[in-house]
């Protein structure tokens, strides 16, 4: 019996980097998926990967900051597989600059992909969870900026501490269903938000990354080494098992060190 045999998880901003991972590993394990993401190709090849894989997984391209969309991603997966039982919350942008020179434009982007989508998210999926022995698992991808604070992210810090916030009140009000809703904290992920910004590359129309000698440093308290987008998502589908039926309302530290 493989762990999530007949499961039904949506995972936001699945086409690319950890929610990625995610999604290969809930297919590899039996769960049926959905796809999320803003970007038609890397959802779409997402899909065609777990296929080919002997995996089930659809695609919904949609952009979770519109309440609207958000819903059409969980009424498509419960019209496609009949139900939703794991919900991840993992689409998220980042746009760093210290606070005297951040533009609205900049807090707003982030706050609005990183807490309001999960906000839509988690609302339009109340719907199919909020069921009598629901037993359903929701889970917030945060950061250790969220935990600790990081220079040059005010919007992103926020954003995540906000969704730290989110895990809990979540928690409380879908226990009487037997979901439970945590959080994971990330420290670097290897994706392409956490390159060198001097040679980053754009993402939706602005550099990410890290300046280096800022990363280099951060890298020194993790090992020496970024996780993998694998090492990160292991624990998610640790708290969507059966094994962690008795956790909720946490957040996890998965920076090997960055946030001690
Ligand atoms: N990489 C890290 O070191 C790190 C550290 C801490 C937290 N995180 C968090 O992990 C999550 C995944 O990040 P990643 O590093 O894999 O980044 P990534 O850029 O590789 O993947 C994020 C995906 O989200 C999608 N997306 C963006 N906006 C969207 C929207 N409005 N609707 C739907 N999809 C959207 C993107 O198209 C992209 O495919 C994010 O929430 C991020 O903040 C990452």
């Amino acid at each position: 019996m493989q762990r999530f045999q007949e499961k039904v998880v949506v995972i936001t901003g699945s086409g690319r980097g950890i929610g990625q991972a995610m999604a290969k590993m809930f297919a590899k394990e039996g769960a049926k998926v959905t796809v999320n993401d803003i970007d038609t190709g890397p959802a779409e090849e997402t899909v065609q990967a777990i296929k080919a894989d002997g995996g089930t997984a659809i695609a919904c391209v949609a952009d979770v900051t519109k309440a609207d969309e958000a819903q059409r991603i969980m009424d498509m997966t419960v019209g496609e597989f009949g139900k939703l039982d794991v919900l991840v919350n993992n689409a998220g942008l980042i746009r760093d600059n210290l606070i005297h020179k951040m533009t609205d434009k900049q807090w707003d982007i982030v706050i609005d992909i990183n807490l309001r989508g999960a906000f839509n998210c988690t609302r339009a999926a109340a719907k199919y969870m909020r069921k009598p022995n629901h037993n359903g698992r929701v889970i917030y991808v945060s950061s250790v900026s969220g935990l600790m604070g990081n220079v040059g992210q005010i919007n992103y810090s926020a954003a995540k501490a906000g969704l730290i916030g989110m895990t809990k009140t979540v928690a409380k009000e879908w226990a009487r269903y037997g979901i439970t809703v945590n959080a994971v904290a990330y420290g670097l992920v290897d994706t392409r938000l956490t390159g060198e910004k001097e040679t980053s590359e754009e993402v939706m129309g602005e550099k990410v990354g890290i300046p280096k000698k800022i990363r280099d440093q951060f890298l020194a308290q993790m090992g020496g080494a970024m996780l993998t987008p694998e090492q990160a998502a292991a624990p998610v589908l640790f708290l969507a098992s059966e094994d962690a039926v008795g956790i909720t309302g946490n957040t996890i530290n998965v920076s090997r060190g960055l946030y001690i």
